[in-house]
This record gives structure tokens, C-alpha cells and sequence, in this order.
């Protein structure tokens, strides 16, 4: 685990961007694992604004994103694949037929998330994975739990996490209950990764996930194992290291 301090987000953001644009470069058609949360806007923003300036191509580049909510279809406001449109994919030139996001709403949630990892699989695995972390130590949706997941699956939201994200919703009780995640095998097969984690906030899940022991109550853990993993903080997230 390589742990960088930055000074703020925009430099994180810059940063990461430029893990992605290294990333096309050497291989234009290479595969995005793409996260959404708040984290990764900053970085989003810098690739948009990278394709603007003609610095960076991403024509053959193929996306995952982590997870979407269970009951949203892609059209409501705060499914994540409406994110995705909102905060990157508009903005750059990655084809609509690359872009790949679990549903909400398909009819068979499990094989939806057999289906979907069988594809990121045929499509010869993730070359960069973006991450950000929840104040529990999640990764994805994959909440503190008894096992680590292996891959894709259907998952129960913690009342934590529910709590974290009630603030794009009217009210809680809109916030889904339920959610579609890539595992942590899922996220440990992918060739490199970058977590982001910004604000005092996190300054405890970033110390967990550094500092404790890998288990399954910090997911994010899990991540001291991986070969090629870089953490970009802040310093009031890397307060309590
Ligand atoms: C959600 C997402 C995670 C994200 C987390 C933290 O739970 N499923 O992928 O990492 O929120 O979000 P933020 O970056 O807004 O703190």
C-alpha cells in the first residue's frame, strides 16, 4: 500500500487523472473500474477536462462501475448510473456500448450479478479501479461483515451507510435498503487501484484500513494485500495515521 498526502482534493484529483490517462495511453482499450460517491468527483472533473484539451482519447476505453442501488432504474436521479452520466461519461468520449453499470431494477438481482461478473472477466478484468471509501471502511457496497465477498452480489445496507448517503436523498426513507456490488474479490482482481479519501471524517476508516488488522469489519482492509494499490488522502483523512 503506497499512501500519498495531498493538500486538498483538486490535487488528488489531478493526481488520480493522471493514473487514468497513464493508464489509456499505454493501453488505449484498457478497462476502467469506476466508483461514485464524492470522492471521485475532483478526479472526474480532471478527465473530463483532460479530453477537452485533446491530452487524453478515451474512444476505446471500456467501464464497470462498483455498484447501483437496488429499486433505481437508470433514469432516476440517484441511481448511479445517472451519476456516472452527470459527473464523467457526458463529458468525455467513452462509447455508450462501453459503459457498464449493474441495474437496479433487473428482474433476476442474482443472476444480474453473476452476469456482470462474468463480463468484466471476459473483458479481460479491470486495469484501474477507483475507489472511495465509506466512514465504516466499505468499499463499494461491500459493508463490515463476517467474510470477505468474493464477487458480485446483492447486499443489505448498514443503517451507517444509509445515514452517509439520506443527503441525496428528500428524506431517509427514500434511501434504498438494498444495493448490487462488485465483491472484494471482485475489486482484488483489478491490476491497480486508487483510494481516495478526503475530510476528518475518514480519518478512522483510513487508519483501520492502513494501520489495523486486515478482517472483514473494515473491508477496506483488505486492500494491504493488494500489489498495486495507491491511497491519496488528505490531511485531515490522514490525520490518525
Ligand atoms: C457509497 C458508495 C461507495 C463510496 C462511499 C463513500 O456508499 N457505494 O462506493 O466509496 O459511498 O462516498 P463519499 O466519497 O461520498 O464519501
Amino acid at each position: 500500500m503506497n499512501v500519498r498526502v495531498y493538500k486538498d482534493d483538486k490535487a488528488i484529483g489531478s493526481a488520480a487523472a493522471a493514473l487514468f490517462a497513464a493508464c489509456v495511453t499505454e493501453k488505449p482499450n484498457c478497462v476502467f473500474g469506476l466508483a461514485t460517491g464524492s470522492s471521485p468527483i475532483p478526479t472526474y472533473r480532471k478527465m473530463a477536462e483532460l479530453y477537452r484539451d485533446g491530452a487524453v482519447d478515451y474512444a476505446g476505453v471500456t467501464t464497470y462501475n462498483l455498484d447501483e442501488y437496488v429499486g433505481l432504474d437508470h433514469d432516476h436521479d440517484q441511481s448511479y448510473y445517472y451519476f456516472m452520466q452527470e459527473n464523467l461519461f457526458r463529458h468525455i468520449n467513452v462509447k455508450e456500448e462501453n459503459i457498464h453499470v449493474l441495474s437496479g431494477i433487473a428482474p433476476d438481482p442474482e443472476k444480474e450479478c453473476r452476469d456482470y461478473e462474468k463480463a468484466i472477466e471476459t473483458a479481460g478484468g479491470i486495469d484501474l479501479q477507483i475507489l472511495g471509501i465509506g466512514r465504516n471502511g466499505h468499499i463499494a457496497f461491500n459493508e463490515p461483515a463476517d467474510a470477505f465477498a468474493p464477487a458480485t452480489h446483492v447486499v443489505e445496507l448498514t443503517e451507517s451507510t444509509i445515514d452517509a448517503n439520506k443527503r441525496f436523498f428528500t428524506s431517509v426513507d427514500d434511501v434504498p435498503r438494498r444495493a448490487l456490488t462488485t465483491g472484494i474479490g471482485t475489486i482484488m482482481k483489478a491490476r491497480a487501484i486508487v483510494l481516495i479519501a478526503t475530510g476528518a471524517d475518514k480519518a478512522e476508516a483510513v487508519r483501520a484500513m492502513v494501520k489495523g488488522p486486515v478482517t472483514p469489519r473494515c473491508p477496506a482492509s483488505i486492500l494491504q494485500f493488494h500489489p498495486n494499490t495507491t491511497i491519496m488522502v488528505d490531511e485531515a483523512a490522514a490525520s490518525l495515521l
